[in-house]
């Protein structure tokens, strides 16, 4: 509705000059047109209400006035009610402002040149090596991949980053745990869930002899040593952490471009170190390097141990640092969850502070924390449900519904994983960003309403209306003979700016709710107006045409959150 709301603004900004010798420029007009909740009342409204002091002057009357002198073809209606003008689109020009950007566009409609030559980075995903995933992952990995691929519609390079957690004391602590209680053969079997074996069984151990935990922290002050045995065993864990991310990014189709992880910037602290320490922003605390905050009304951000090792924070601050050197970036963002706050607070601020004046295009985007039973997850104590788990749950029920439903599938296991994978994301997706979660299954496990399944299987009935119908139509139809025609192109027309919106509030749900109200107006207007058997060739070609436009834009939006499109569920 972009479109429809700039040239109701040019009409707006003329009559208020007009009528009332108000100069208004179009992007605050714009900006003010409503969507009116009940749509029998208009498309857009304008409400008058801001200018009832300066004219001294009841709103609805201004609205009487400014309705009177405003015209155009674009309009079925123009009309005041109470405070508001309520503009009514006319079909003709919705078919034609729609249909045909949507035709001649194609995929690419909703995109835009908007960040054409700027790079975004963006660190998402990013797990803690030797630890699989479990759905406190999910949030980062889909909402930073998702921000990823809006972003890249509108036209901005983006290099996407899995800052893996490789590096600290918890990788000490595995050294100690393998040499101890180990076995080459055990893990390379179990994979993570060996490592985490380990992981647990050493803190249990702690609990007893705390001088394991001594022990880990020399191991660890080793590797940054570069201690020949220790690298070796920690390359190790690596690769079998590896193997199975792997197999998730798999499933949920995403890729990296960079997999520069904490251990990557192990030898790039020092220059920034020098410059905290030039700048006289370093203090001792207990022989721990610090930068005080409490100016700024936060704890102090710890930089170095008292053995002299790197803390997460200043990890992210060499990364940073590198991250600005080598791709210039527009915006960084990091996507975790909200409990890492005050982390990135922090250490934003120790960055303005060295003086680096790119500090502010740092950004970050937290999201609610998970839990489960009302209590925090934790791969320790195993109140964590892994990623796998959930996937081969939900593909286990998506197979059995397609065995009775649709027994003759072809292509049935990639179908599964398509939709089962793609429950589980939606499901996530289409919560505001911010809610915290607690966890149940059976609600991630459920089908009904709002959901993947049925967004993908009203985007399957798209194909299956086009594919029987052969080629796309070539005729351009009757034009809206149907209210429920006309619903679906005004849908349609609200894409782009659902896109813009999405990623100025970096919200993916923005676009999951988007597709629900696709796929509500398409699936009204598919039992309200017969497609394939309309009597009417001209207006089987129209209504072809509006299936089609369905097709491509559900297709671009369900892309965007992440999720696969198969053509036959
Ligand atoms: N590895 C961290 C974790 O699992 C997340 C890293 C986020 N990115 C960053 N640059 N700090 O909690």
């Amino acid at each position: 509705m972009q479109n429809f709301k700039k040239i109701t603004a040019e009409k707006l900004q003329n009559a208020l000059k007009e009528v009332y010798q108000l100069e208004n420029s179009i992007e605050e007009l714009v900006e003010a047109l409503e969507y009116p909740p009940d749509e029998t009342m208009g498309d857009v409204a304008f409400p008058c209400f801001r200018y009832a002091k300066a004219l001294r002057m009841a709103p609805p009357k201004i609205a009487a006035s400014l309705a009177e002198v405003m015209s155009g073809e674009e309009y079925t209606s123009i009309a005041a009610a109470g405070g508001y003008v309520n503009f009514k689109i006319s079909p003709a020009y919705l078919e034609k402002s729609v249909l045909t950007a949507v035709e001649t566009q194609k995929e690419r409609y909703g995109s835009s040149e908007m960040g054409k030559g700027k790079t975004v980075v963006l660190d998402y995903s990013s797990p803690n090596t030797s630890k699989p995933f479990h759905i406190g992952h999910l949030g980062t990995t889909v909402i930073g991949h998702c921000l990823k691929l809006l972003h890249q519609f509108v036209g901005y390079d983006c290099v996407g980053v899995n800052h893996l957690g490789d590096w600290g004391t918890q990788n000490g602590k595995q050294i100690v745990a393998f040499r101890k209680w180990g076995n080459k053969e055990y893990v390379e079997e179990k994979g993570c869930d060996g490592l985490v074996e380990l992981y647990v069984k050493f803190h249990e151990e702690a609990e007893k002899d705390p001088s394991l935990n001594d022990q880990a922290r020399a191991e660890f002050r080793k590797l940054e040593d570069h201690d020949p045995e220790n690298i070796a065993l920690w390359k190790w864990f690596l690769d079998i952490s590896f193997k199975e991310y792997e197999v998730t990014y798999k499933q949920l189709g995403i890729t990296f471009d960079s997999y520069k992880g904490e251990s990557f910037y192990s030898d790039k602290m020092d220059a920034q170190i020098q410059i905290m320490r030039e700048k006289g922003l370093l203090k001792l605390d207990d022989g721990a390097s610090i930068v005080d905050l409490s100016e700024y009304n936060m704890p102090p951000c710890l930089i170095l141990k008292k053995d002299g090792s790197s803390l997460y924070p200043s990890r992210d601050i060499a990364a940073a640092v590198y991250r600005k050197n080598t791709y210039d970036f527009e915006k960084c963002i990091y996507v975790t969850s909200s409990a890492q706050s005050l982390h990135f607070a922090q250490w934003f601020k120790v960055l303005e502070l060295m003086g680096y004046d790119w500090s502010d295009k740092l950004v970050h985007v937290p999201y609610g924390t998970v839990s489960i039973g009302g209590e925090k997850l934790a791969t320790r104590t195993g109140n964590v449900v892994l990623l796998k788990e959930l996937f081969r749950q939900a593909i286990e029920k998506v197979t059995e519904i397609m065995n009775e439903k649709n027994p003759d599938l072809p292509n049935k296991e990639a179908t599964a994983e398509a939709v089962g994978v793609g429950a589980i994301v939606f499901n996530y997706l289409y919560n505001s960003r911010i809610k915290d979660i607690n966890f149940t299954i059976e609600s991630a496990l459920s089908f009904d309403g709002s959901t993947g399944p049925y967004a993908q299987y009203t985007y399957a009935r798209t194909c299956s209306i086009l594919e029987k119908a052969g080629q796309t139509p070539t005729v351009s139809g009757t034009g809206i003979t149907a209210e429920e025609e006309a619903a679906v192109l005004k849908v349609l027309a609200k894409f782009p700016e659902r896109v813009l919106q999405a990623i100025e509030e970096s919200e993916p749900c923005v676009i999951a709710r988007y597709v629900i109200e696709l796929c509500t107006a398409f699936n009204r207007f598919y039992k309200a107006c017969p497609i394939l058997s309309a009597e009417d060739a001209d207006v089987r070609a129209f209504r072809l045409r509006i299936t089609s436009a369905v097709n491509t834009v559900l297709a671009s939006a369900l892309h965007l959150i992440c999720m696969k499109t198969p053509e036959k569920i």
